[in-house]
């Protein structure tokens, strides 16, 4: 519950220069007259500042989590969600105020964010490039799918990834998913991209980047070039952000 009628959400993490998150909230509390609602940033250099920005905040009902904190932002909270513990991420927390204590609850929105974005039917294996938070959930989404994937990393550490060299001798079987978790072909570096077999692509690949700023990365440019499909990750990103919503917004989530 927040205090009076104002509902305020944020974004916690660091540093936070840019958000596309704030940019889209505002801009869908404008458009969906929630005069009452508002979207901050919270830069928080530690995260022993959380409890405080709890207190000192008492309007905030919900926050995102953001780099560093997707991880170590669970041994902060008072309870974790089902999903949220399996793929050992929070990307979203909901905030509760009852007499006077405060109940905090996470929730990981970017599994969800990654399978309704397209449809991922006819792959038969998958590769996910990278082994970060984002990966989990990719991951996560993957496996009840039933797609079977490998993770590449640059230094693999268990069996179920492989590194970028292997990736280039390996058999590839078309129809492949290729899933960049990596920030490689992020703005402002976007002259990067991992280093996959492009040359063994097909019409029938689907080559998926969590990326989405540029609009078109050169992993995805180069997907295309061989004809494969491609797509960024924008319609994920605002699939998870409307599902963050809905948390905060929903009683008894
Ligand atoms: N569209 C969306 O809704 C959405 C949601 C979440 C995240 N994202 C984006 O996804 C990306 C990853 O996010 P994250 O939270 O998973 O980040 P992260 O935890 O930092 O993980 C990124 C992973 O990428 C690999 N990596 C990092 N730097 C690399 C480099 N220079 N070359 C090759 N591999 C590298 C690493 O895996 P290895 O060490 O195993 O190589 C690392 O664990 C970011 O760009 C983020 O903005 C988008």
């Amino acid at each position: 519950m927040s205090k009076g009628n104002i509902s305020g959400y944020g974004l916690i993490g660091f540093p936070l220069s840019h958000s596309w998150s704030a940019k889209y909230f505002l801009e869908k509390f404008e458009r969906e007259k929630l005069t009452d609602s508002f979207y901050q940033l919270f830069p928080l250099p530690t995260l022993s500042a959380f409890s405080s920005l709890l207190d000192d905040h008492p309007e905030l009902s919900g926050l995102n989590v953001t780099i560093p904190y997707k991880e170590k932002i669970i041994s902060y909270l008072d309870e974790l969600d089902q999903k949220a513990r399996e793929i050992g991420t929070v990307n979203t927390i909901k905030i509760t105020r009852l007499y006077g204590k405060i109940l905090t609850k996470g929730f990981n929105t970017d599994e969800e964010g990654f399978i309704l974005s397209a449809d991922f039917s006819g792959y038969s294996q998958a590769f996910i490039l990278g082994t970060g938070g984002a990966s989990r959930a990719v991951a996560y989404a993957l496996r009840k799918a039933g797609i079977p994937y490998t993770f590449v990393s640059r230094n693999p550490r268990n069996k179920d990834a492989i590194s970028y060299t292997d990736f280039q001798s390996i058999p590839f079987n078309s129809p492949a998913l290729i899933i960049n978790t990596t920030p490689l072909g992020m703005y402002p570096d976007i002259n990067s991209y991992p280093q996959i077999p492009y040359n063994k692509l097909t019409p029938d690949d689907f080559l998926y980047d969590l990326v989405y700023n540029p609009e078109q990365t050169l992993f995805l440019k180069k997907g295309f070039e061989s004809g494969a499909r491609t797509q960024n990750g924008l319609k994920m990103l605002k699939i998870q952000a409307e599902k963050s919503y809905e948390i905060w917004t929903i009683e008894n989530e």
